[in-house]
């Protein structure tokens, strides 16, 4: 009985002498424990639940004609693209019926316009990018069921916006600047930073003027071509032009 003792504890400490570098391991493993209960902390994820209630998305409802159908036309419709006239590989995006032959319904990843765009493939090489806020909105009108919805303009108009940095900037880049947003610009016009806006818009004053306001000598030189921007974005643009451009 005393021999067993004394035999089971040489094993003990034999095994336990053994064992002893295999210890360490077995701490390790007990602090990878301790990075599963990090992943846990993946509240993180709940987090993000948190965002994805989006209760912005709730009462910020994108509206196709105003905030996607520009971005469609001026980044992928411009000249010599998928405009009306070159329909570049069958494609005219200057509608809603043809935008949404490629997209799916609250479906981003089946949605071909939306995927090709975040992919990078498209607009090509060196046409100017959709910016992160933009894709954001393209994608809002899919989640939100891709409708052909116009949203009532507000009948006031703030004519407050009007320096670069308040206001125009947003214009030229959701109705210009997928043809005016890259060097040299069409018409070696650029609008995608201050210092080339203020520089179109005190240099070719009149012309920029006759441009947004339709009254061109030229069809071809009123912008955006696609179509007229709204009484009150004109009216800012003008304020913004007859100002001296500021920033
Ligand atoms: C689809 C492409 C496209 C879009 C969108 C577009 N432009 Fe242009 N713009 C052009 C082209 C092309 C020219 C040069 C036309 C020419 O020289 O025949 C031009 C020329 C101009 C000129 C020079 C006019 C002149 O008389 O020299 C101004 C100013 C201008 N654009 C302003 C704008 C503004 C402001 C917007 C947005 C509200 C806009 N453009 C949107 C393609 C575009």
């Amino acid at each position: 009985m005393k021999n067993t003792f004394i035999f089971l504890l040489a094993i003990v400490i034999l095994v336990g002498g053994c064992t002893h570098d295999s210890i360490t391991p077995n701490t390790n493993s007990n602090s990878n424990t301790n990075t599963n209960t990090g992943t846990g902390t993946g509240t993180g994820t709940g987090t993000g639940t948190g965002t994805g209630t989006g209760s912005g998305t709730v009462t910020n409802t994108v509206c196709f004609q105003s905030d996607v159908l520009p971005l469609f036309q001026t980044y992928c419709a411009s000249t010599g693209c998928h405009d009306a006239t070159t329909a570049k590989e069958g494609l005219n995006l200057t509608t809603y019926a043809n935008i949404t032959r490629g997209i799916s319904a609250s479906n981003l990843n089946g949605s071909r316009y939306y995927t090709i765009i975040t992919s990078g493939s498209m607009p090509p090489r060196n046409s100017p990018k959709l910016t992160t806020a933009q894709i954001a909105t393209i994608a809002s009108w899919i989640n939100q069921g891709a409708t052909n919805a116009t949203c009532t303009i507000a009948t006031t108009c703030d004519t407050t916006q009007t320096t670069y940095s308040k206001g125009i900037s947003n214009l030229f880049a959701t109705y210009c600047n997928g043809c005016h947003g890259v060097a040299p610009g069409s018409g070696n016009v650029i609008l995608s930073d201050y210092a080339n806006s203020k520089i179109a818009g005190t240099s070719m004053k009149t012309a920029f003027l006759n441009a947004i306001n339709y009254t061109s000598a030229t069809p071809a030189m009123n912008m955006p071509q696609s179509g007229q921007l709204n009484t009150c974005q004109i009216k800012q643009i003008t304020i913004w032009i007859n100002n001296g451009c500021p920033q």
